[in-house]
């Protein structure tokens, strides 16, 4: 038994506190949430207005910078944007190393992580303009890899990126056209895809951004540290949750089916939960859940889906959840990623696709947050405590090997 109290005495106040339920690790201005009320600001303004009134660019922008731009000041941010959406050419060489059938996030694990060789000597991260062209790139080029993964997956030649399209335009046609076929985006759908990416923008100390902020702290190069926040994401309790509740949709099947799945994710001796249900700080409707939710009739109407079976169903299951004890009681309520899937699937995007669709709008958030901890006068390497539990102090018996 480890006499924790002496382990301890003279390091002062020691807090174990798993999952960090109630510990902040940093000061931060970017974004705010009150989880109880269902309210989310970036910078001080409402995600609601954010997402009726202000394009992704524009919402980068604010994040970096603290303020919305005026005309002349976005349209320096677009231009500087799309002047780096380009990859490096041998970039391409390291999509040839994966398998076909390698999963989008493992891809972008590795091609994401290399641009760090490409942006590493130059890069001093004491230099704010040279954070800004790290974020810059990474807002620019993350795209163009997301398309490359599923061109790649499906055997296709990759897309070059366009200067004359807007961001999600050039996106949609990186992954819908061939070189046989153009693709030109339904407006429709690109305003809705644009906001998907204005929910995600931010969400200040989640477990990816955190996971950005740990592996800066250390002064390691921005690219990596946001590919170490990409394989956070990866996860199915975090962004791989989207992906998750279109497969959890599909295996219901059938409204009559909800209430027998609602039922597992009730009972403690099975491990299943409800996918895109419940949140670490939203004790009440996350706000992006019900913009998404609207996205998604936009979407579906403009496409003649109206009678959409997955839409119906998760409908179905957000009203029977709401409706139970179990539900109301541990304020369990949709989360972002509860209609995400849906929209993404009307826009002809692949389900395993979907959380790299997340990594493309949460990269500026998480720049957004590794510049404002390397700019912090108080910034110091993170490094957490334990609480050790195992054996104290023993020596190496003689004859070990024999026992
Ligand atoms: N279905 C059924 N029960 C749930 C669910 C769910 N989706 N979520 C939480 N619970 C239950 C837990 O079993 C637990 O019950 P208990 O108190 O009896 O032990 C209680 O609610 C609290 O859950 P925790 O896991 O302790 O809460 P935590 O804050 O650690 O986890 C999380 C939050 C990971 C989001 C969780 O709600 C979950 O697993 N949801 C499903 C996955 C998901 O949708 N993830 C996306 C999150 S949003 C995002 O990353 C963009």
């Amino acid at each position: 038994v480890v006499d924790v109290q002496a382990l301890y005495r003279d390091t002062g106040m020691f807090t174990y506190d798993p999952g960090f339920n109630s510990t902040a690790s940093c000061r931060s201005s970017i974004t705010y949430i009150d989880g109880e009320q269902g309210i989310l600001l970036y910078r001080g303004y409402p995600i609601e207005q954010l997402a009726e009134q202000c394009n992704f660019l524009e919402v980068c922008y604010l994040i970096l910078n603290g303020e919305l731009p005026n005309e002349k000041e976005l349209a320096e941010f677009q231009y500087n944007v799309t002047m780096h959406t380009m990859v490096h050419d041998q970039l391409t060489n390291f999509f040839k190393g994966f398998r076909r059938d390698a999963h989008p996030m493992a891809i972008m694990v590795g091609v994401v992580g290399a641009l760090s060789a490409f942006y590493h000597d130059a890069l001093d991260i004491r230099s704010k303009s040279d954070r800004e062209i790290s974020a810059i790139r990474l807002i620019a080029k993350v795209p163009t890899i997301v398309a490359m993964c599923h061109k790649y997956s499906t055997g296709m030649p990759f897309m070059y990126p366009q200067n004359k399209l807007s961001y999600v335009e050039n996106f949609l046609r990186m992954m819908h056209a061939t070189p046989c076929d153009d693709y030109v985006a339904n407006p429709v759908l690109v305003r809705a895809l644009d906001r998907i990416l204005v929910l995600h923008a931010d969400h200040e100390q989640n477990a990816s951004t955190s996971t950005v902020r740990l592996a800066g702290s250390s002064g390691a190069n921005p690219f990596a540290c946001v590919t170490a926040g990409i394989a956070c994401l990866w996860g199915a309790a975090h962004g791989g949750a989207n992906e998750a509740v279109l497969n959890m949709l599909e295996k219901i099947g059938d409204v009559s089916r909800i209430p027998e799945y609602v039922k597992k994710a009730k009972d403690k001796n099975d491990p299943f939960r409800l996918m895109g249900f419940g949140h670490r700080v939203y004790k009440n409707y996350d706000p992006r859940a019900k913009l998404m939710r609207q996205t998604c009739h936009e979407v579906l109407n403009e496409l003649g889906l109206q009678n959409n079976k997955l839409f119906e169903l998760a409908m179905e299951l957000e009203r029977i959840a709401l409706e139970d004890d179990y539900f109301i009681e541990k304020k369990l309520y949709p989360n972002v990623d509860f209609y995400s899937g849906i929209v993404l699937h009307a826009l002809g995007i692949p389900t395993n696709m979907f959380t790299a669709m997340f990594a493309m709008g949460r990269t500026v958030g998480w720049i957004a947050h590794w510049d404002e901890m390397i700019a912090d006068p108080e910034q110091k390497i993170g490094r957490p405590r334990q609480l050790y539990t195992g054996a104290m102090r023993r020596d190496v018996p003689a004859n070990h090997r024999k026992s």
